[in-house]
């Protein structure tokens, strides 16, 4: 699809490259807060369907478009009075709202997978709003892996996922909240698709409740994120969790100050400091796949991590590297 994957560094003339190569319809990976995002120019049918064959993503699990700000998301999703509130409270920042999509919009059909929804979210990292204000288009941008596999949170797991296969990278730092977006369905009574950082508490203390419903919309489809399959952000070695122990044949993934002895450790944070776990929990997972092979060992154990505040979205991203596949 693409010779080489070009290489630019986060200054003006990069980013300017990177907005010029996405408005001319290639795919650009960039670091949003979240984690590592591929662009498209979602208004762009064919540059979209090339994010789906990079990634191998299959064409049900639509994409979330990336705004520069509100006033831009909002002429593509329409916003009631519980989305302006939220976009009020966390915008710029980790959290993505799911709209009824506006009739207008020029947003391929094929970045929402032909839902009449689409997933809107302004993102904070300032290299992704300095990239979205030069694009001035909708970007579509999934997390920059390859299907199945843990999302990228440093330009170095992008390069190991998507080398040659997409135009460029635009290298900035490793993103600094680790895990993907907060996704809320405002399409009906609100209801949390997949948690992140912004909480259900913080969500429910602007809106009030969330609706606990698993919800199909009218034409019976599930609509429980079409992409929320069980098993994702998948690691090769099986995993274990709630480990308080190791085997010899383990290595660990550890949480807090005292930890089991084991033959390979990478401590999420060694002072229980859930928000520094969240930052390395996708770069260890990467880190220890690739280590615990070269060791001979053949599965990873988990530290149990407590489960409030973003220990929830921790635990639900693990329990998904941990489902059987
Ligand atoms: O933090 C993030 O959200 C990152 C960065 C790059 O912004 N992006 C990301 O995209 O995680 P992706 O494609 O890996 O995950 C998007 C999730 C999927 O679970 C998808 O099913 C859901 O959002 N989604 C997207 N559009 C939707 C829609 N119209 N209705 C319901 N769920 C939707
Ligand atoms: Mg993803």
């Amino acid at each position: 699809m693409t010779n080489g994957t070009l290489y630019l560094p986060d200054t003006p003339d990069g980013i300017a490259r990177a907005a010029q190569a996405l408005r001319a319809g290639e795919l650009v990976a960039f670091a949003t807060e979240t984690v590592y995002g591929l662009g498209a120019d979602a208004t762009n049918a064919t540059a979209v369907a090339g994010i789906f064959a990079a990634k191998g993503r299959p064409r049900f699990n639509p994409l979330i478009c990336h705004f520069s700000s509100a006033s831009a998301a909002f002429a593509h999703g329409v916003a009631d009075r519980r989305a302006r509130i939220l976009a009020e409270a966390f915008w710029p920042g980790p959290l993505t709202l799911v709209l009824p999509r506006h009739p207008g919009s020029p947003i391929a059909s094929l970045a929402a997978a032909g839902l009449s929804s689409l997933a809107v979210r302004v993102p904070s990292h300032p290299i992704a709003q300095a990239l979205l204000a030069a694009v001035d288009r909708p970007v579509a941008a999934p997390s920059a892996n390859r299907s199945g596999r843990i999302s990228p949170t440093r330009s170095e797991h992008v390069r190991a996922e998507l080398d040659g296969r997409i135009a460029a990278v635009l290298q900035s730092g490793p993103s600094i909240v680790g895990l993907e977006s907060t996704v809320l369905d405002l399409t009906g009574p609100a209801r949390l698709l997949r948690p992140g950082a912004i909480s259900r508490a913080a969500i429910e203390s602007h809106i009030g409740p969330l609706s606990d419903d698993p919800g199909a919309d009218g034409g019976g489809q599930i609509l429980r994120g079409p992409g929320l399959l069980a098993s994702h952000y998948a690691p090769t070695l099986p995993m274990r969790l709630d480990a308080r122990s190791v085997a010899p044949h383990e290595a660990l993934l550890g949480f807090g100050p005292a930890l089991p002895a084991a033959a390979l450790i990478y401590n999420l944070s060694e002072r229980g400091d859930l928000l520094e776990a969240a930052a390395h929990l996708f770069d260890y997972l990467r880190r220890l796949d690739d280590e615990a092979s070269r060791q001979a060992l053949t599965a990873i154990a988990v530290s149990p991590i407590p489960d409030h505040d973003i220990g929830l979205a921790i635990n639900d991203r693990l329990a998904r590297a941990a489902a059987p596949r």
